[in-house]
């Protein structure tokens, strides 16, 4: 049944959409009355592009299609950076070398070599580190004397650094890593002024940069992961620019995403005190997993369809674009009691924010999980009377749940 709600031309992807607002009773109506439904007129997301995509927003569906790579493939255009010509290779080849952009068996061979970074004995070995950083990044918040930027104060440093001591980039290098992450994943909003050339030029240069970090370490192997990631022989290597888009894809992946769940997280704290009250009394483990579903920092990510198939009532055509909506999933009343109620305390939590499940899940999702505790448990130490002083600015973006400027005071 037709969805008389929507006009025709409602985009998810546009971003005036998101820039001021998730589109949440959108989304309700159409898990109601049309639960995947064909939008002709895009506006644009690199891979969402002029030819239309399918609006998924069950849970039940972003997991079906995130299941079935045979039916849906991940090939080419769950693209989050647009490519040109200032890539050293065609636009196509470079897409290509994201993992995101991988089917089997090409996904599950890299898959397979850059997990070694994310063991759980890894991430453990970064825990200490990234206390004692959460801990000092609270304290100097504690130190500005009126209203301050919680985005640029606090939730930015966290993901960033424990990206860069995850594959052990100098200390020295941090702040080049850093700017050219920043101005790759903004160039959506005018407001940071960045041109879409800045941003692939700066994608160019993180590339190389890791690029020569893999030559250096053929050369030169040392104990880390970055010699690990491209020197093992018998349980596979990546090679040099393999490894310069495995880079690429965490400043990315990992850097926007966290930052967000961050900035989120403490909006949500400091409009639900009750909520902020016991998260300072008990700790409870599952926060960070409510903050990811309330939140839901990633809006959306894409498939094609390999063959026609069925899909919520739909004959989806081979070559059709499918949105996956984790942020309509992650508000499914089928699947979340009260789902628009920020509660910590909600055990099971079978959010789709790190994915629908399939062989893209989340890689970072512990990672992800660890800063959110960190960084909370270190505020909740250092700055218990946190208050708003003004109403968040968001992020203009196609796909983006984001945040740039929070104003809280500290007392
Ligand atoms: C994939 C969300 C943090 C690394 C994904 C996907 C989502 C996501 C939705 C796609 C899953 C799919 O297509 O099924 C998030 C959120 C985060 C977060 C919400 C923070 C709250 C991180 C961090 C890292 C990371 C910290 C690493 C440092 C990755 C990688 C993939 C991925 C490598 C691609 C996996 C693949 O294609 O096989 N993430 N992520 N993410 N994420 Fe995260």
């Amino acid at each position: 049944m037709p969805c008389p709600a929507l006009p025709d031309g409602f985009d998810f992807t546009d971003p005036d959409l998101l820039h001021h607002r998730v589109p949440l009773p959108e989304y309700a109506e159409l898990r109601r009355a049309e639960p995947v439904r064909w939008i002709a007129q895009p506006h644009g997301l690199a891979g969402f592009d002029d030819d239309g995509y399918w609006a998924v927003t069950r849970h039940a569906d972003v997991k079906y299609v995130s299941t079935h790579p045979e039916l849906f493939s991940s090939y080419l255009n769950t693209a989050i950076i647009r490519f040109n010509e200032h890539i050293e290779r065609d636009a196509i080849d470079a897409q290509r070398l994201i993992l995101l952009n991988m089917d089997p068996p090409e996904h599950t061979r890299v898959r397979g070599i850059v997990q070694r970074v994310f063991t759980p004995r890894a991430i453990r070995a970064l825990e200490d580190a990234l206390r004692n950083r959460a801990h000092r990044i609270a304290q100097e918040a504690l130190a500005q004397p009126g209203p301050f930027d919680f985005v640029t104060q606090v939730a930015c440093e966290l993901p960033l650094q424990a990206i860069a001591e995850l594959i052990g980039i100098p200390q020295d290098d941090r702040a080049k890593i850093f700017d050219w992450s920043n101005k790759m994943i903004s160039y959506d909003d005018p407001e940071y002024a960045i041109t879409e050339e800045v941003g692939q030029e700066s994608a160019t240069e993180l590339i190389a940069y890791a690029m020569n970090m893999a030559a250096d370490r053929k050369q030169c192997p040392a104990k880390d992961i970055v010699t690990t990631l491209v020197t093992a022989e018998d349980e596979g290597s990546l090679a040099s620019d393999e490894f310069g888009f495995f880079v690429l894809m965490l400043a990315v992946a990992g850097n926007e995403t966290t930052r967000n769940a961050i900035t989120h997280g403490m909006h949500a704290f400091l409009t639900h005190p009750d909520q902020w009250e016991l998260y300072k009394r008990e700790r409870p483990a599952t926060a960070a997993e409510e903050i990811v579903r309330f939140a839901t920092p990633v809006n959306s990510f894409q498939r094609t369809a390999t063959q026609d198939t069925e899909l919520g009532g739909q004959t989806i055509k081979k070559g059709d674009r499918v949105g996956l909506f984790y942020a309509a999933a992650n508000h499914d009343p089928e699947v979340f009691e009260n789902p628009d109620l920020f509660d910590i305390t909600r055990d099971p939590n079978p959010h789709l924010g790190f994915g629908g499940g399939g062989p893209h899940f989340c890689l970072g999702k512990s990672l992800a999980v660890l800063e959110i505790d960190l960084i909370f448990n270190a505020v909740a130490d250092a700055l218990p009377n946190l208050r708003l002083a003004s109403d968040p600015r968001r992020l203009r973006s196609a796909w983006i749940n984001g945040v740039k400027e929070l104003k809280v005071s500290a007392g």
